[in-house]
């Protein structure tokens, strides 16, 4: 396959590219830089499985050849990104996924949106099942995101009605792993982040909100299977072990061996109290569920940042974000 990833330089995207690269396809990735870098593909650097094109989809996707399959990911994802470029956020969500979808529809390709969790807002249903609709608040900070991705999945539902794309919705859930941003607002890398460089863990709210943490590998792989897929969704991805911020805060001490103490901050606006995915559509569908726990992967994602100083230089830290 000859497979177009837009955002390919960001966490997800480089992660997503590592995989298709080492199957075999042919990979264009498209990227603005924004928010993502080279350093993520520069083990692929002289690969001949991957193109990079340096281009800011809202503009256009600026790709010639064969395409198979477009997997669409160009967007900010952690809250002070989106935060930080609101109008950007929403243009990406809106123009970007329109020419990532128009492409996808002009080459007969397998067209994926990479959708969030966030779409269900601040859910007033617990787990999370695709058939809810979402609890958003559409004029708040946060609805630049939240609001773009839901105008994303309905484009690309229109698209596939309108014009029978072949297009698959996922929704993600919080993932972590290796090549996340130590100052990105993102609670697991604001954890890892602090123990190591021996200050204290900031928890926004009394740390009881909950989350799920998917691993990137584990993620990764219902991507790929997505993509291979016909199925429309929109299909959950994520890991349904839920634990609260506090008991990850605990966690990362006692993996990092440092008591650092805990600072409690306010709650930013519209923070989510909870969120679990129901993933039985994944697994039905794609034969897809994730294998690995928290305590694992965050051992992983600590010991890759342990091996890269470098990367806890950015001292800056999110007063913004809180949990996502
Ligand atoms: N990581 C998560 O937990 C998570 C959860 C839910 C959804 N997602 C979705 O997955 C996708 C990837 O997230 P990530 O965590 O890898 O974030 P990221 O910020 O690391 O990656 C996003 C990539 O998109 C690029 N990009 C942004 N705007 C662009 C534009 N206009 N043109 C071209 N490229 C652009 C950035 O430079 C970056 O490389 C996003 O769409 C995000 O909404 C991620």
């Amino acid at each position: 396959m000859r497979v177009v990833i837009t955002g390919g330089a960001g966490f997800l995207g480089s992660h997503l590219c590592d995989a298709l690269v080492l199957r075999g396809d042919s990979v264009v990735c498209v990227d603005d830089l924004s928010t993502g870098r080279l350093a993520n593909l520069r083990h692929l650097r002289d690969h001949p499985g991957l193109t990079f094109v340096e281009c800011d989809v809202t503009r256009g996707v600026d790709v010639t050849g064969p395409v198979d399959a477009v997997a669409h990911l160009a967007s900010p994802a952690s809250p002070p990104d989106y935060l930080r470029r609101p109008l950007d956020t929403l243009a990406v969500g809106s123009r970007g996924t329109e020419h990532a979808v128009s492409l996808a529809q002009r080459h007969g390709a397998r067209f994926l949106l990479a959708s969030t969790s966030e779409i269900y807002g601040s859910p007033a249903l617990h787990p999370q099942p695709e058939e809810y609709w979402g609890n958003v608040n559409p004029i708040g900070p946060r609805s630049v995101y939240d609001e773009s991705k839901r105008y994303a999945e309905a484009l690309t539902a229109a698209y596939a009605r309108t014009h029978g794309v072949n297009t698959g919705i996922v929704r993600i859930f919080n993932t972590y792993g290796p090549r996340m941003r130590s100052h990105d607002g993102r609670v697991i890398t604001n954890f890892i982040s602090q123990a190591l460089t021996g200050r204290p863990l900031t928890i926004y709210g009394d740390g009881s909100q909950t989350r799920s943490f998917c691993y990137v590998d584990d993620l990764v792989a219902g991507l790929v299977a997505m993509l291979d897929a016909t199925e429309p969704g929109p299909v959950n991805l994520g890991n349904p072990e839920e634990c609260t911020v506090a008991e990850l805060a605990r966690l990362v001490q006692r993996l990092t061996g440092t008591d650092v103490p805990i600072d409690l901050r306010p709650l930013p606006q519209d923070d989510p109290p909870r969120r679990r995915p129901v993933i039985e559509r994944a697994t039905r569908t794609l034969g897809w569920r994730p294998v690995t726990g928290l305590e694992e992967g965050v051992r992983r994602t600590i010991d890759w940042f342990k091996a890269r100083p470098e990367e806890l230089g950015e001292r800056k830290l999110s007063r913004t974000s809180s949990t996502t």
